[in-house]
């Protein structure tokens, strides 16, 4: 199956105060058709930097980025007006990113004025189908944002990003800034849309909890870089790299007796910036593992069971001291 959305080798520096920040220090990743891809990681360590290179919101420093088999990263003008067409986004904070001074209606509609996709009554009877669709009441048409609350505000936004039936949207920790109480009804919401309207999702979040139920996929992403990618079920059954271990032996487990025995593996060591990452592996500092080539080798994405990868020195050393003796071997034959 071709990927929807194909990165590699993707890279974003900015420059601040004369140093470079590596916001993302070169990842690859496929998105596919109709999947829920979860993007995981503490804060600052590039996710919604992600989010702005996949809708061109900003330029990468390097890399590739292909959407349906094209690259999208040297798009412009009306070429780079269509592909946005095709991908939506919804945000952390819905406050923040709905106009306080227009009301629901025209902010759903807002998308569709831009791209001179619907007016008049054509635009209401959408306004209205969208409304339905994200669970409004039909008179939320001319209110404004501060009259809804969080829950109602966030599904404003997520109206305003399907508005122009877009095949893929970015979901940027879309509920963090929601209360426990609503959180629930929201990831429901997204999921009912995507079971509807066939929508592939990139859904972003600082913790493991929050993406488990409607991820296919999970990626985890530790200091610009990805450090475990692997289908959800066996991500959180199975984790390989021992940033993902900390990270889920930190998630309490409901079950009381299973609670009591779990052991939680704490983190130590300061989290490096992307100003000075370590030269070898990113984790390194952290790392309860570390050998001495983790110090000195950035440890390779790789793929170490059947759709399960990894960057970790510890879990692919094995393949490196084979192929190291095979190298060996080779040598030995040709010189004899
Ligand atoms: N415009 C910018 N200029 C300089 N540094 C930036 C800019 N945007 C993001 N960064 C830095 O890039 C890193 C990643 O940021 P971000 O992608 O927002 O992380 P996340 O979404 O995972 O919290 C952070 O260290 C942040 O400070
Ligand atoms: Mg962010």
């Amino acid at each position: 199956m071709n990927p929807l959305i194909s990165i590699r080798n993707l890279k974003k520096y900015y420059s601040q105060d004369k140093q470079i920040v590596k916001a993302i220090n070169d990842i690859s990743l496929d998105i596919y058709r109709g999947e829920t891809l979860g993007l995981v990681g503490e804060s600052g360590c590039g996710k919604s930097t992600v989010a702005r290179c996949l809708l061109r919101l900003t330029d990468p420093t390097g890399g590739t980025i292909e959407y349906e088999g094209k690259s999208i990263t040297a798009l412009k003008g009306k070429e780079l007006k269509a592909f946005r067409r095709q991908a939506g986004m919804i945000f952390q904070d819905p406050y923040a990113s709905l106009n306080p001074r227009m009301t629901a209606g025209d902010i759903i509609a807002e998308p569709l004025q831009i791209h001179n996709l619907a007016k008049g009554a054509e635009k209401k009877r959408r306004i209205r189908e969208l409304l339905e669709l994200v669970g409004l009441p039909n008179e939320s048409y001319a209110r404004y944002p501060h009259e809804f609350s969080g829950g109602q505000r966030q599904r404003i936004g997520i109206a305003r990003a399907i508005s122009m039936n877009p095949g893929f949207i970015i979901c940027d920790e879309p509920i963090s800034a929601l209360d426990v109480s609503v959180q629930a009804q929201i990831i429901n919401l997204l999921k009912q849309l995507q079971e509807e309207i066939g929508l592939t999702y990139l859904f972003i979040a600082h913790d493991l909890r929050i993406v488990k139920y409607l991820s296919t996929r999970v990626a985890v992403m530790y200091l610009g870089q990805i450090m475990e990618l692997a289908p959800s079920d066996e991500l959180y059954k199975n984790p390989q790299h021992p940033y993902t271990q900390a990270l889920l032996s930190a998630i309490p487990i409901p079950d009381p007796k299973i609670e009591k025995a779990r052991q939680r593996i704490v983190l130590r060591g300061e989290v490096p910036s992307p100003i000075n990452p370590p030269k070898g592996c990113p984790f390194v500092t952290r790392c309860p593992h570390a050998t001495p080539v983790c110090h000195h080798v950035r440890p390779e994405f790789k793929e170490i069971s059947s759709n399960h990868f990894a960057a970790c020195h510890l879990l692919t050393e094995f393949e490196h001291s084979t192929e190291e003796s095979e190298l060996i071997g080779i040598n030995q034959n040709s010189s004899s």
